[in-house]
């Protein structure tokens, strides 16, 4: 059997996406949602009604008001901000595991800096690009719960070598992140372009639906700790109008922002 099918089919509960999803995702399908039913589904999880409301009353959304009513949460929050919220929290138990212990914090970080430019760029709608810059990586779940100790030596290799992420993943795998997330994207049915910034995060030119796919390309790279501006894409840089000399004051500002984000999603 092909290794990366092997690998995806060896994670049974990670295929199986937790349950507050599925109903969130459901719910969302409707034509008419209510904003009603998807508050019963927060409220009738706990922990996610108390990280809603800190974190609309974070510095993060920065309303003025203290809010303490989770209807009111959700109206302000709109819908989708608040399914991406809950995403988020929800997937937050796998993608914290052994093996690479970064990934929830860097999938913040990068669903932050996409809104954020997508934002102050016009370039694509703010709660997509958050929720593409949040899952770009989930291929590296799968790694992770097949074997946890082997993911922890990729990582190692890659920061004390330099080498290119997805040959050492290679290497040890027989497989990489971007070909385990491309079909648990599958088995997922996460809409196309979700599925697309996951195949396509590092190699956007072969995508057929570039401009996300370049956006988390981009701020994949601009929110690695061990962050090196000569890796950026310049000439995608120009198409978002940013000058080369702003991008570490924009980096501070979206690093600041994620934390927020990570201390209320904790
Ligand atoms: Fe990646
Ligand atoms: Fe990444």
């Amino acid at each position: 059997m092909d290794k990366t099918i092997e690998l995806v089919n060896s994670v049974k509960d990670v295929q199986a996406m937790p349950s507050v999803i599925v109903r969130v995702l459901n719910v969302m399908k409707k034509p008419t949602v209510s904003m009603k039913e998807l508050g019963d589904i927060v409220m009738y999880d706990q922990s996610l009604t108390i990280k809603i409301l800190a974190l609309v009353n974070s510095a993060y959304y920065g309303f003025s008001q203290q809010i303490s009513s989770i209807s009111i949460a959700l109206s302000l929050l709109g819908m989708i901000k608040v399914k991406n919220i809950i995403v988020a929290v929800a997937m937050k138990p796998m993608m914290s595991t052994a093996g690479d212990k970064e990934l929830w914090k860097h999938s913040i970080r990068v669903a932050a800096g996409c809104e954020y430019l997508a934002n102050l760029t016009k370039i694509m709608d703010p709660d997509e690009a958050f929720i593409a810059g949040f899952i770009h990586d989930i291929g590296k779940i799968v790694l992770n719960a097949s074997n946890p100790r082997m993911y922890e030596q990729v990582i190692a290799n890659v920061n004390s070598s330099q080498e290119d992420l997805l040959d050492v993943e290679k290497k040890f795998f027989d497989s990489d992140h971007v070909k385990t997330g491309s079909l648990l994207a599958k088995r997922w049915q996460l809409p196309i372009l979700l599925a697309n910034v996951v195949s396509y995060h590092h190699a956007p030119s072969l995508s057929s639906i570039p401009v996300p796919c370049n956006l988390v390309c981009f701020v994949d790279k601009l929110m690695q700790i061990n962050y090196n501006q000569n890796q950026l894409d310049k000439d995608f840089l120009k198409t978002l109008f940013i000058d080369l000399e702003d991008v570490d004051e924009l980096r501070s500002v979206i690093m600041q922002k994620a934390e927020f984000l990570i201390a209320e999603l904790t």
